[in-house]
C-alpha cells in the first residue's frame, strides 16, 4: 500500500494507522490520547489531519492508511482545529505550570525550590538553591519590593507566605555550608505556555487553609511535569497565552491522591485521556458521563497499578514524586 503524507509517499503496512506511518517517515504530528505500543482510544482531536481526497479532517491515531491517501498534517484549517482542541482541554484544567513568585521574581530566584526544602527542613539544599543567585548571606530580598509576596497564591486563601523573611531566615544560617556547585539558574522562558487556575473556590479555600500545614505555608504551586508536558509544550507550539473558553472545572485544585508505591494522582490536571484506564487492569476507571465525567482510582484497585502508567500520561496529573 502506498500513500503520501505532506507530499512524500511511504510504503504503509496493513493494519497501519495514519500517525504511525507519519512518525515512521519522520514527519511529527502533536498527540496526547495516543502513546506508542499501548491501548487507547481517540479522545483529545489534537492529532487531526486532512484527507485531502475528500476534504475530511480524521484522527490520525486512529484511521488507518488506506491505499492511494492523500493526507496533509499541517495548514491553517488543521492548526485551528489542534488550537481549540487544546484549548478545550485547558480550559478544564485547574494547575499552575509554574509557581507564580517564581515568575514575578526579577532575580531569577526559584522561590518555590527554596521553600519546598525549607519545609522539609533541608536547610542545606535550600541555601544552595539561594547561593546560585546570591552570593549569601547578602540577598537581593532585602532591598527588593517583594512581587513574590504580592502575587503568592497563599494570599489569596488567606496571608501571602513571609517570603522575605524566610530568605532572611536562611541567609543567616551561615554554620550551614553550601556544598558542592550551587544549581544552575534556570532562565525563564517567556515563550512558555503557563497554566492559570482562576479564583479558588470559598470551598476551595478553606480546604487549602487547613489541609496546607508546611513550615512556611506555602502551596508549593509548580507542576512536577512542567518540563515534560504534552499538554503545556503544544499550547507553547501553538501560541495559546490564555484559553478562550476561561477556566471552569468543578475539580479541585491541588487534590493529590497518593496511588501506591512514588505514584500520584492530581485530578485537576487530568484530561481524559483514558490512557491510564485502558493500559491498567481493575485499576483507574471513568466515572459518570459527558462533561461531569471524571477519572477515579478506587481504593481497593491502588495496589493493582504501575508506577510505569506515569509515563503514559501526557500531563501532569499522573506523576513520580519521591
Ligand atoms: S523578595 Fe527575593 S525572592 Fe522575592 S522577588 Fe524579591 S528577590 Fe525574588
Ligand atoms: S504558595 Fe508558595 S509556591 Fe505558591 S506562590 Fe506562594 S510562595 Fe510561591
Ligand atoms: S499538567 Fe502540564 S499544563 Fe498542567 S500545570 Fe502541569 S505542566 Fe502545566
Ligand atoms: S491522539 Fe488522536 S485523538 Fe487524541
Amino acid at each position: 500500500m502506498e500513500i503520501t503524507i505532506n507530499k512524500i509517499k511511504a510504503e504503509a503496512h496493513e493494519g497501519e494507522t495514519i500517525l504511525e506511518v507519519a512518525h515512521r517517515i519522520g514527519v511529527e504530528i502533536p498527540y496526547m490520547c495516543y502513546a506508542p505500543a499501548a491501548q487507547h482510544k481517540p479522545s483529545c482531536m489534537v492529532c487531526m489531519v486532512k484527507n485531502v481526497g475528500n476534504g475530511q479532517l480524521l484522527p490520525s491515531c486512529s484511521s488507518l492508511a488506506l491505499d492511494g491517501m492523500e493526507i496533509e498534517t499541517d495548514n491553517d484549517e488543521i492548526r485551528e482545529m489542534r488550537q481549540m482542541s487544546l484549548e478545550l482541554l485547558l480550559s478544564d484544567h485547574r494547575a499552575d505550570c509554574e509557581a507564580p513568585c517564581v515568575i514575578a521574581c526579577p532575580q531569577n530566584l526559584n522561590v518555590e525550590g527554596v521553600l519546598y526544602y525549607y519545609d522539609k527542613g533541608d536547610f542545606q539544599k535550600a541555601r544552595k538553591l539561594m547561593a546560585a543567585v546570591f552570593d549569601l548571606p547578602t540577598i537581593a530580598c532585602d532591598e527588593c519590593k517583594g512581587p513574590c509576596e504580592k502575587i503568592c497564591r497563599r494570599g489569596m486563601v488567606d496571608e501571602h507566605v513571609e517570603i522575605k523573611a524566610i530568605m532572611r531566615e536562611l541567609a543567616n544560617m551561615e554554620e550551614i555550608e553550601v556544598v558542592g556547585k550551587p544549581a544552575d539558574v534556570e532562565v525563564k522562558d517567556k515563550s512558555k505556555f503557563v497554566s492559570k487556575i482562576g479564583r479558588f473556590s470559598p470551598k476551595e479555600q478553606e480546604w487549602l487553609k487547613v489541609s496546607i500545614d508546611a513550615k512556611s505555608r506555602c502551596i508549593h504551586c509548580a507542576c512536577v511535569a512542567r518540563h515534560d508536558c504534552k499538554l503545556r509544550a503544544y499550547a507553547t507550539n501553538e501560541g495559546i497565552k490564555t484559553p478562550r473558553f476561561g477556566v471552569s472545572s468543578s475539580l479541585p485544585f491541588k487534590i493529590k491522591q497518593h496511588v501506591n508505591g512514588r505514584l500520584w494522582f492530581e485530578p485537576a490536571k487530568c484530561i481524559r485521556c483514558g490512557l491510564c484506564v485502558y493500559n491498567s487492569q481493575d485499576g483507574f476507571t471513568f466515572k459518570g458521563r459527558g462533561f461531569d465525567m471524571q477519572v477515579v482510582i478506587p481504593d481497593e484497585s491502588r495496589s493493582h497499578v504501575s508506577e510505569e502508567l506515569a509515563n503514559l500520561c501526557p500531563t501532569g496529573a499522573l506523576y513520580i514524586y519521591e
